[in-house]
């Protein structure tokens, strides 16, 4: 990284140039730097409104960028050892859709694991590719995914071995990595295209206490949210694709597929003013957030009935790339609470968590924490600890193996397919419209285009009957399911 270059916010600094000229607006947006706006909007908005510029071609043009904006996402992928990067103002989301749609066609296989973000089946049915699923390692006692490993990995290949691209979440929500080295190594040495969703580590490689990044770890294509670990404003993220990646160019072309042309400037400064302070600052910032994280994670394990795991995962379980040590994962099951009820208890102390799952409820520390945050989340599950402790112990909830998967339709066939609600018995035999998971453990029963069969009823059946909600279909109560009409004969 070139530090004296990281200096320099390219886009920040033409478009407060710009804003100083005073020029009088006869473009878009039609609001004309905040004077057509509603009094709410100008309250909560206020000076920033002159900086919502709308299409400016004096700043650069997100889909062929050649001024400040290309020098900001060059400054970008000097920062994270890419050799392209592109801006999303429409998040990881976007970059997801767009890297699958650029390596996938029509038919081809991509290897992914089952509990993939909803936006790889986006990609899915965009490029109209075939999954093909590797199994996760599920972690028991923590009612954790820990990804696939690289037996599995092999396994699915030896099946499908003209399968086109691989893609890994890396790290999980849970902050755990696969052994991203060893997995890429082995699929490029099968030919196979490696892309990585790193939604959660846009830190990664930025501090030694954190694992690696995934294009460290010879990712092709790295799609990153920079607004969720680094700082960012929420929507922005971007897009890196390893020096000599062969199909970089159509990755860039097919991120204008699955973007606004109206990008706000806005975000684009956000992202140009994130990576700047991540170059500059980026390391003591996490290293204080480390810190925070490590103190609080000791403190919440002296709490008796709560128990919070760390690094100590890795050797648990092995075959593990890493741990991402900022996120804080608060099993409550000692105090005889679920995670839902942990958090309803924790919301009442002004506790609002990032998810919870099973017996545990995440919680992030990040470079916008500080000693009285940690210890406001410390106090609120020590509060929680003197009040349940009388409570009974119910310990891990015992999962039940997941249902293979039998895939009938590609998941562009199922979005184009006629769909009904029918009763869960009546849907056994057909094929799936919509995705079934339950939380924990976040691993898809259903996916759009699979059968339906009796041991998917079976476990839908079981998860429901201990109180747990059924997401991504239209059913919460698991009880119908919409599958593809039957053509009329
Ligand atoms: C693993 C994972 N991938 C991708 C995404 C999508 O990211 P974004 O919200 O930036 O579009 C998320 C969002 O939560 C995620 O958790």
């Amino acid at each position: 990284m070139d530090k004296e270059k990281q200096q320099n916010t390219p886009f920040v600094t033409a478009l407060e140039e710009y804003c100083k000229k005073n020029f009088f607006a006869y473009h878009t947006p039609g609001h004309k730097l905040g004077q057509g706006i509603s009094a709410y909007q100008k309250k909560l908005f206020g000076s920033a409104l002159t900086r919502d510029l709308g299409l400016m071609y004096a700043l650069d043009d997100l889909f062929d960028p050649t001024g400040p904006l290309g020098e900001a996402m060059e400054l970008a992928a000097d920062l994270y050892g890419a050799g392209r990067t592109c801006f999303s103002v429409n998040g990881t989301t976007a970059c997801i859709e767009a890297m699958i749609l650029a390596v996938c066609g029509e038919g081809d296989e991509l290897i992914i694991s089952r509990e993939v973000h909803k936006s790889v089946m986006n990609g899915l049915i965009l490029s109209g590719a075939k999954p093909v699923y590797m199994k996760s390692r599920f972690a028991f006692d923590e009612q954790i995914s820990l990804g696939p490993d690289l037996a599995e990995l092999k396994r699915v290949i030896a099946a499908h071995p003209a399968a086109r691209a691989v893609l890994f979440t890396y790290p999980t929500y849970d902050g755990v990595c696969v052994d991203l080295t060893v997995l890429a190594d082995y699929a490029h040495e099968q030919g196979l295209v490696v892309l990585v969703d790193e939604a959660h580590g846009a830190h990664f490689g930025m501090h030694p206490g954190l694992p690696s990044s995934a294009l460290s770890c010879g990712a092709d294509c790295v799609a990153q949210s920079t607004h969720k670990l680094a700082g960012s404003l929420t929507q922005t993220s971007m897009l890196h694709c390893r020096r000599g990646f062969a199909l970089t160019d159509k990755v860039v072309e097919a991120m204008s597929f699955v973007q606004s042309t109206s990008p706000h400037y806005w975000f684009l400064a956000s992202l140009d003013s994130a990576r700047q302070q991540m170059a500059l600052e980026g390391h003591g910032l996490l290293e204080r957030t480390l810190t925070l994280a490590a103190a609080l994670r000791r403190k919440l394990n002296e709490i008796p009935g709560i128990v919070s795991f760390g690094k100590d995962i890795l050797a648990k379980y092995g075959g593990l790339g890493g741990f991402d040590e900022t996120k804080i994962c608060i099993d409550f099951s000692g105090l005889g609470l679920t995670g839902a009820q942990a958090e309803r208890l924790l919301r009442q102390e002004k506790i609002e968590a990032e998810l919870t799952a099973g017996n545990h409820v995440l919680v992030l520390i990040t470079l916008g924490d500080t000693v009285e945050s940690v210890a406001a989340l410390y106090e609120a599950c020590l509060k929680i600890s003197t009040i349940c402790n009388e409570a009974e112990q119910n310990g891990a909830v015992a999962e039940i193996p997941l249902p293979e998967p039998v895939v009938r339709l590609s998941p562009r066939q199922a979005w184009q397919g006629e769909t009904q609600l029918v009763p869960l018995e009546q849907a056994i035999g057909r094929i799936a419209a919509e995705p079934v998971l339950f939380y924990p453990p976040g691993i898809p029963v259903l996916a759009p285009g699979e059968e339906v069969t009796e041991a998917c009823a079976v476990y839908i059946r079981k998860k429901t009957s201990e109180g747990y909600g059924a997401h991504g279909c239209a059913d919460k109560t698991g009880k119908a399911l919409r599958v593809i009409k039957r053509r009329e004969k």
